[in-house]
């Protein structure tokens, strides 16, 4: 199936509350115990000193995870929409581990002018994070040359996201389980998220042709693809 791209940000209110009001907690249980894994087999514990970002925090579903999960960090979500990041603040706001989130603070950057970021950022990520953000982006080198600047030598990268599916039956019959649970928007959302999504050897072609053969591509089930490594 052809790549369609969709709009990188996610700014429309509707679109932003359907997202939010959707229950996606599995999966980002899911995300955290995978990079915990991952940690621990490199022999990597963090602590007060290291910095955690989350790119396309969105409204901060898996930022507050992170927060959690590693309660001496410092955490940052990064998000492109204002209506995302008001969003994750109020979400952070009324949270029931309020207390637990003080670890964690919201930037609004689109990830292609990080570059003017960085000073809000200051110091070296030891995690950089994103879940369900590379699909959004249209050309794969503005997610690369990101995630190449904010990276030092002791940045391990996580990034999860859709793997396109291999043809538009298969779309549509991702779309309609997904009708099952959720609206009609955020069932939109996701079909053309499917279609926007890039596949496993588009990925792979892209990092070994970019000099980033330092980041390995990992297909998780059928659905889903993880970049993960050193940059
Ligand atoms: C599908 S949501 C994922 C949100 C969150 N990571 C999660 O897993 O719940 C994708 C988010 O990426 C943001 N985004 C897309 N392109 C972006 C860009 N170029 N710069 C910053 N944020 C971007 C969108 O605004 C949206 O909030």
């Amino acid at each position: 199936m052809e790549r369609i791209p969709e709009p990188e940000l996610m700014e429309k209110k509707d679109q932003v509350i359907s997202y939010d009001e959707a229950d996606f907690s599995e999966g980002e249980v899911n995300l955290i115990n995978q990079i915990n894994h991952y940690l621990l087999r490199k022999n990597i514990s963090l602590g007060e000193k290291d910095l955690i970002v989350d790119l396309g925090c969105g409204p901060g579903n898996i930022s507050e995870k992170l927060a959690i999960k590693w309660a001496n960090t410092e955490v940052v979500g990064i998000d492109g929409s204002k209506e995302m990041i008001l969003r994750a603040e109020y979400n952070k706001n009324i949270s029931q581990n309020k207390k637990k989130l003080k670890n964690l603070r919201y930037i609004c950057s689109d990830i292609k002018n990080i570059k003017s970021t960085n000073f809000l950022i200051n110091r070296d990520i030891s995690l950089l994070v994103s879940n369900s953000l590379i699909h959004h982006i249209t050309n794969l080198e503005d997610f690369f040359n990101t995630i190449k600047s904010l990276s030092s030598n002791i940045t391990v990268n996580f990034h999860k996201d859709l793997k396109r599916p291999l043809d538009e039956k298969s779309a549509l019959e991702l779309k309609a389980q997904c009708s099952t649970k959720y609206n009609e928007i955020l069932t939109n959302d996701y079909y053309a998220s499917l279609r926007a999504s890039y596949t496993f050897k588009e990925l792979k072609k892209f990092t070994s042709e970019n000099d980033l053969s330092s980041l390995d591509v990992f297909e998780d089930g059928d659905k889903y693809l993880i970049v993960y490594g050193n940059v």
